[in-house]
């Protein structure tokens, strides 16, 4: 499947299959944990590519709350920075979960603003590790970015880098539906 872009605001809004690392965008997110010293998936692909400098940069942010973000270098990767965001372990029925998941991309979002960061690409955040629903974690991810993009126009480019066709697929399908509410309401 080709990339999916919608424009909200000022803002391009793009789903691609891919590989986080790779891309050219500002910053990428990282789907990091409270500790910022690396671990698996995301964290590890990322800190791999960005080279051992960034985990010298990470040291020094004394760690991270879960639904927050902190930005450091991006060192070797194509992308000038990277925010590390902790999105939240999922537990069935917490209500404080959702929010947590949704504050870690808002948190993203301030950072990069507050950066002057203008292109951004995201994970999918708590969906591996932390075993997030797929159909949820998408519908929570999409609903916050879309929120900000609406509220202001500062960002020229939201990517999300879904690791999979089948992930890609949620997302988009989760889009559809937050895109067809929108345009209800106007
Ligand atoms: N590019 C894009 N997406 C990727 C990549 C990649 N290179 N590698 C994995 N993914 C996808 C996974 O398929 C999943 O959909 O990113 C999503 C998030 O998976 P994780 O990386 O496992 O992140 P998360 O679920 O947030 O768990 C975070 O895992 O790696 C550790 O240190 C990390 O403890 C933290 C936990």
């Amino acid at each position: 499947m080709n990339a999916i872009r919608v424009r909200i605001n000022q803002t391009s809004l793009e789903l691609i299959e891919g590989d986080i690392t790779r891309q050219d965008t500002d910053a990428i997110v990282n789907a990091a944990n409270s500790s910022l010293l690396g671990g698996g998936g995301v964290d590890g692909a990322i800190h791999r590519a960005a080279g051992p400098q960034l985990l010298e940069e990470t040291r020094t942010l004394g760690g991270c709350q879960t639904g927050d973000a902190k930005i450091t270098g991006g060192y070797n990767l194509k992308a000038r920075y990277v925010i590390h965001a902790v999105g939240p372990v999922y537990v069935p029925d917490d209500p404080h979960i959702p929010e947590m998941l949704a504050s870690a991309y808002r948190r993203s979002l301030e950072i990069a603003h507050q950066t002057g960061i203008r292109t951004i690409a995201f994970p999918a955040i708590s969906t591996g590790a932390y075993g997030y629903p797929l159909p949820e974690a998408a519908d929570i991810a999409l609903t916050t970015v879309c929120n900000v993009m609406a509220e202001n126009s500062h960002f020229e480019q939201v990517r999300f880098v879904l690791f999979d066709e089948s992930i890609l697929q949620i997302f988009n399908s989760a889009l559809q539906q937050i895109v067809q509410s929108r345009s209800h309401r106007t």
